[in-house]
């Protein structure tokens, strides 16, 4: 069949067979498809959806369109996470550690950060000497040694989506549920992983404005997971402000060492958020029987240092100083030129945060790409002062920023402004985790 073919069935609203998904993405990968017969079939894929059995489908193609992890030789069940494009979101820190404390085994490979969201693997080499492009059997020797690594996708993984996702940032066609679908868990499931749990956000900082969109986001991706054998659960989470207080890479590597130090309540988000994602991954990794189990153990692990000696421990192995890693050091790792409050115009109630907007203020004072190539300043950023809900008087401090180039400082103070919108009304509260689905 002629590819314009396919495009025409899909348009058309018709399912496409393995085979024919199979056709597109070799085809795509190949060459022999072009970007504008792509774009046109992205466009009708949007425009009309897939099944779950086709959206898994093309996750599958997509996998094998490069190369595929081999962990068989870690030991015990693999288990990973993955948070889709969150502020403030130092999760991975502070629940990877934590998990392998708790005798779990975390085999994670992570992206790079891009535009207003940060990277797990910008924030560990904020860490002197932490290395995160490691040999493949280097990562699994400290795996199997510790229980915990995390490194950059190595090699050749998931070419097809290399290119599908340039080809959609150009073509508006990013936000296609199954097309978000089949790229996050081509790369998941290629990077090796037994188990994963997934952390769906919506609202302002996010991919999926809405809830219902996440949900229906988060049950493919677990449909998938179920089609392709492997176990997958998704949490759907809120988005609407930042979930920790830093956004900043060292900054955030200060708070994930202070929740793993015991200085942060439980009532935290970032800390309710991790201690979730660790009881599924407990959960999944048959260390635990039931949540309330899961739970005291995650919980355990903060109070007597274990999970804070973990992470020191993985940092250790992948080359970096740990010494930074106390609540006493950590304060080493932020020198910047300046420090300024952005504070508030009037009194009243925190309404609401555009999460989005203080990701890209951060990302204007350095923390953050704004294209693939560009380099961060790992100390600079922001820490939020003030949450959703909490009251301010006039002249009250918003954020503290660490600031060592001005060059966009006057536009991210303005936008930090315009993402904190100050109102007479107490806001309605609103829950942290929408949801859970499993299989
Ligand atoms: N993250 C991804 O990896 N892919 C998408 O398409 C969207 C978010
Ligand atoms: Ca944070």
């Amino acid at each position: 069949m002629r590819f314009v073919d396919l495009i025409e069935k899909k348009a058309e609203g018709f399912s496409l067979s393995d085979e024919e998904i199979r056709t597109m993405i070799t085809g795509y990968v190949n060459g022999d498809i072009p970007d504008y017969q792509m774009s046109a079939m992205a466009m009708a894929i949007l425009q009309r959806g897939m099944t779950p059995h086709e959206t898994a489908a093309l996750t599958m193609e997509m996998m094998h369109s490069g190369d595929v992890a081999d962990l068989s030789d870690i030991k015990g069940i693999k288990v990973d996470k993955h948070s889709t494009g969150g502020v403030g979101d130092t999760t991975t820190l502070v629940v990877a550690p934590l998990v392998a404390a708790c005798g779990g085994t975390v085999a994670k490979m992570s992206g790079r950060g891009l535009g207003h969201t940060g990277g797990t693997l910008d924030k560990l080499e904020s860490i002197p000497g932490c290395r995160v492009e490691l040999p493949i059997g280097r990562f699994k020797d400290i795996v199997n040694e510790i229980g915990v690594a995390v490194i950059g996708q190595t090699g050749n993984l998931v070419p097809a989506d290399k290119k599908l996702y340039a080809l959609r940032d150009v073509t508006a066609t990013v936000r296609s549920i199954p097309l978000i679908a089949s790229s996050i868990m081509s790369k998941k499931l290629a990077s090796g992983a037994d188990a994963i749990v997934l952390d769906v956000k919506t609202g302002s900082g996010a991919f999926m404005r809405t809830k219902n969109e996440a949900f229906e986001l988060a049950k493919l991706m677990v449909d998938i997971g179920a089609l392709t054998g492997r176990k997958v659960s998704a949490f759907v989470t809120d988005m609407d402000q930042p979930l920790g207080m830093a956004v900043g890479n060292a900054l955030e590597v200060q708070e994930a060492v202070e929740l793993l130090s015991g200085n942060v309540p439980a009532s935290d988000p970032l800390f309710e958020v991790c201690i979730l994602l660790g009881e599924q991954m407990l959960l999944m990794s048959g260390l635990a029987e039931e949540n309330m189990q899961a739970r005291k153990m995650l919980i355990d692990a903060v109070k007597d240092g274990s999970g804070l000696k973990k992470l020191q421990r993985m940092v250790e192995m992948q080359g970096g100083d740990a010494s930074y890693l106390t609540s006493e050091n950590m304060h080493k790792l932020v020198t910047v030129r300046r420090r300024m409050d952005v504070t508030a115009a009037k009194a009243g109630y925190i309404h609401s945060m555009n999460a989005e907007k203080i990701g890209t203020a951060a990302q204007m004072l350095g923390a953050g790409r704004a294209s693939k190539t560009d380099d961060i300043d790992p100390a600079v950023g922001l820490v939020m002062k003030v949450r959703r809900g909490d009251r301010v008087e006039a002249g009250g401090v918003l954020a503290d920023l660490y600031i060592n180039d001005e060059k966009y400082l006057d536009d991210a103070v303005r936008l930090l402004q315009e993402a904190i919108v100050i109102d007479e009304e107490e806001p309605d509260e609103r829950p942290m985790v929408y949801g859970l689905i499993t299989k």
